[in-house]
C-alpha cells in the first residue's frame, strides 16, 4: 500500500512538472482529486499529505500561469497615453441651406408664412392656372421634364401661388413665401437641371406696386447690404401684369462693370409683378376687391453672389475641400 501510494505520488509529480497549460492542469486535478479520482476515496494520513501536496503544486502553478498571462497582455496591449485623441468631426450646414435659411429669416421677420407644394406637379398648377394655356409660347421659356401628359417636374415654385389661393378663403389676405426645388432641362456653369427657388405671394385689399417695391428693396438690402442699388425693369410673365425684372448693382464691382456683371454693373436677381387678374379669378379671388404681388428668385444664384462662387455645379459635387469653407 505504502509503495503503491509512493509510485502514484511519483507519477503525479512527474506529470505535474511537465504541464504548461491551464487545461492540462485541470485535467490532472480531475484525474487525481476529482470525484472518481485516483486519490479519492482512499483514507489515511499519507493519502491526505499527498493530496495536499498535489493541490499546493496545482495552486502555485496556476498562479504562475496567471501572472505570465498578465505580463504577456501588459506587454502586448500597451496604450500610448501621449497619442492625440480621436475627436468626432463636427459637420455644418450646406451653403445653400445657409442661404435659404437667411432668406426665410428675412421674410419671416416681415410677417410672411412658409408654404410648400409638391415637386411632381400637375400641368394645371404649373402652367394652366397661371394663365399659361396649352400651346402658349411662353411655355418655351421653361424647358420641362414631363412625366405624363398631365404631370411634370415643376419648372418653378409659382404653382404654390395657385395652391395657396385655392386652399384659402376667397379674398382673404395672404402673405407667404414658398421655397423648394424646381427642375428644368438646362446644364452649364450657371444652370443645373435641379435648383431651388423662393416664391413670394402677397394678396390683400389695396396692394400696389409700391408694396412690391418696398418689400423687395428691403429684402435685397438685408441680403446684400445697405449699399446695394435696386433697379426695376419692365418684363413679361403670363401670371403677372405689370411684370418687372429686379436687378441689383453688381456686388463684385459695386456697379463699375466687371466679368461677373458682363460689364453692365447690374445683376438680374429676381422676377416679379402684380398678380394677373386672370390668375386671381381662376382661383376664386375677386380682382375688383383684392390685388397682390408675386416674385420668384433662385437660391443658388443668391448663394453664388453672396459667397463669390463662379460655378454653380460646385454646390452639388460634395467636394469637402469646397464645403469646408462655409
Ligand atoms: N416663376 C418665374 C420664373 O421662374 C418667376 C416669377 C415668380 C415671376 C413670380 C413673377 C412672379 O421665372
Amino acid at each position: 500500500m505504502e509503495q503503491e501510494l509512493n509510485s502514484l505520488r511519483g507519477t503525479a509529480l512527474n506529470e505535474l512538472s511537465e504541464i504548461t497549460s491551464k487545461e492540462a492542469l485541470n485535467d490532472l486535478k480531475i484525474k487525481y482529486l476529482g470525484k472518481k479520482g485516483l486519490l479519492t476515496g482512499m483514507l489515511g494520513q499519507v493519502v491526505n499529505e499527498i493530496r495536499n501536496e498535489i493541490e499546493d503544486i496545482i495552486a502555485t502553478k496556476l498562479e504562475a500561469m496567471k501572472q505570465a498571462e498578465l505580463s504577456r497582455k501588459l506587454a502586448s496591449e500597451t496604450i500610448d497615453v501621449t497619442l492625440p485623441g480621436r475627436s468626432t468631426e463636427l459637420g455644418h450646414l450646406h451653403p445653400l441651406t445657409l442661404t435659404l435659411n437667411r432668406i426665410k429669416d428675412t421674410f419671416m421677420r416681415m410677417g410672411f408664412e412658409i408654404a410648400e407644394g409638391p415637386e411632381v406637379e400637375k400641368d394645371y398648377y404649373n402652367f394652366e392656372a397661371l394663365n399659361l394655356p396649352q400651346d402658349h409660347p411662353a411655355r418655351d421659356m421653361q424647358d420641362s421634364f414631363y412625366i405624363t401628359k398631365e404631370f411634370l417636374l415643376r419648372t418653378h415654385t409659382s404653382p404654390v401661388q395657385v395652391r395657396t389661393l385655392q386652399s384659402a378663403e376667397p379674398n382673404q389676405p395672404i402673405r407667404i413665401i414658398a421655397p423648394g426645388k424646381v427642375y428644368r432641362r438646362d446644364y452649364d456653369a450657371t444652370h443645373s437641371p435641379m435648383f431651388q427657388q423662393v416664391e413670394g405671394l402677397v394678396v390683400d385689399e389695396n396692394i400696389s406696386f409700391a408694396d412690391l417695391k418696398g418689400t423687395l428693396e428691403l429684402f435685397l438690402k438685408e441680403t446684400f447690404g445697405n449699399r446695394v442699388n435696386v433697379r426695376f425693369r419692365p418684363s413679361f410673365f403670363p401670371f403677372t401684369e405689370p411684370s418687372a425684372e429686379v436687378d441689383i448693382s453688381c456686388v463684385m464691382c459695386e456697379g463699375k462693370g466687371c466679368r461677373v456683371c458682363s460689364g453692365t454693373g447690374w445683376l438680374e436677381i429676381l422676377g416679379s409683378g402684380m398678380v394677373h387678374p386672370r390668375v386671381l379669378e381662376m382661383s376664386n379671388f375677386d380682382p375688383d376687391k383684392v390685388s397682390g404681388f408675386a416674385f420668384g428668385m433662385g437660391v443658388e444664384r443668391i448663394a453664388m453672389l453672396t459667397y463669390g462662387i463662379d460655378d454653380l455645379r460646385l454646390f452639388f459635387d460634395n467636394d469637402m475641400r469646397f464645403l469646408r469653407q462655409f
